[in-house]
């Protein structure tokens, strides 16, 4: 699909993006747009590298893609500076190769973090109030009754959420469970955690102000502690070479064996066949998956877990999000072309 076939700038987007927005954006900038339109979901770097052609400025790419040395030094050859993910996450980039052939990369932060955030929270309730499974038993014609017993599962008040990484989504995530759900909150992050610190001192006084019960919060100096305080572990790290399987069968075992664990990261983030294992020997530990670590397959096991909801990487998938993300994209890519500055640069 071509948009503005005499634009000056070649610009590329490996998959068609919610909305108009973006490709009116392009157009207005003198870019020429093409979009493909292969059926495959997953392109590899053979079609991305023919995608590009000869003469590329940018390309807009996708989080399933390998953006590595192949792929950078294609688009430089075809005279491109600029590369943009439609995602936050940037794992699938190799960030040297680009900063080697002198292609900017962008990603879409800040957009995706409610709608990210919302999808962890709706993980957690139903995980914790069972709905997959009690809506599965209501379709199979099982429901005759109501019963004391039926389809029991846990309170969030007064629980514990624990949140590991508390950047953006991570925060947002602990802000929804804390303020909607008065739960206790123990956070853990290497790095900086001052959004989530301004948060709990301000609620805090708010709670103080208005007379209300007060919710507990920490700052965990360890992994470990999270792990063993919270009733509700909600994983929000980056993926690279120190949190690849984070979460391991040692880790799982130190969870309480009802924990909910939720995942709207990135799958490697957890030893996905240490969780299997995990579900299997631990009926009530209940965990809630939206990216996993071979995507789109799931390990063996996961699917038939009762214990277990699995929804496909939708996190971000709210249509204004989406739209903003591609917008996001497309300025990424048309500030590096035009000379503005490139909206968000991880380097930076
Ligand atoms: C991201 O942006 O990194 C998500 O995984 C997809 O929205």
């Amino acid at each position: 699909e071509v948009w503005n076939p005499n634009g000056k700038y070649r610009v590329v987007s490996t998959k068609s993006m919610p909305g108009t927005r973006w490709i009116n954006l392009l157009i207005q900038q003198d870019c020429r747009v093409e979009i493909c339109t292969e059926k495959k979901t997953i392109l590899s770097v053979e079609d991305i590298v023919a995608l590009i052609g000869d003469k590329c400025d940018g390309v807009i790419g996708q989080l399933t893609e390998d953006w590595g040395e192949v792929l950078f030094s294609a688009l430089s050859r075809a005279g491109g500076k600029a590369f943009s993910n439609m995602a936050v996450g940037y794992n699938n980039v190799d960030v040297n190769a680009a900063n080697k052939y002198g292609v900017a990369v962008g990603n879409t932060p800040g957009v995706l973090t409610e709608t990210t955030a919302e999808l962890a929270a709706s993980l957690s309730l139903a995980a914790a109030r069972r709905i997959v499974e009690a809506d599965e038993f209501m379709r199979a014609g099982l429901y005759d009754g109501w019963l004391p017993h039926l389809f029991v599962g846990n309170l969030l008040k007064g629980q514990t959420v624990g949140v590991i990484g508390a950047g953006r989504i991570g925060s947002a995530y602990a802000r929804m469970m804390v303020e909607g759900f008065k739960m206790n909150l123990i956070y853990y992050d290497l790095y900086q955690a001052t959004r989530l610190e301004k948060f709990v001192t301000a609620y805090g006084e708010f709670l103080k102000a208005t007379g209300e019960k007060p919710v507990t919060w920490k700052r965990a100096s360890t992994m470990d502690e999270v792990l063993q305080e919270a009733d509700l572990i909600s994983l929000h790290p980056i993926l690279d070479k120190t949190t690849y399987h984070l979460v391991n069968k040692e880790r799982l075992s130190k969870m309480k064996k009802e924990a909910i664990l939720i995942n709207c990261s990135r799958g490697p983030v957890i030893d996905e066949v240490a969780l299997v294992e995990h579900l299997r020997q631990n009926p009530m530990f209940r965990v809630g998956l939206d990216v996993f670590e071979d995507e789109p397959y799931m390990k063996p096991g996961l699917a038939e877990m009762k214990n277990a909801i699995v929804v496909p990487h939708i996190a971000s998938a709210s249509k204004w999000t989406r739209e903003g993300m591609a917008t996001l994209a497309a300025l990424n890519v048309l500030g590096k072309i035009k000379g503005y500055p490139v909206w968000s640069d991880p380097n930076r």
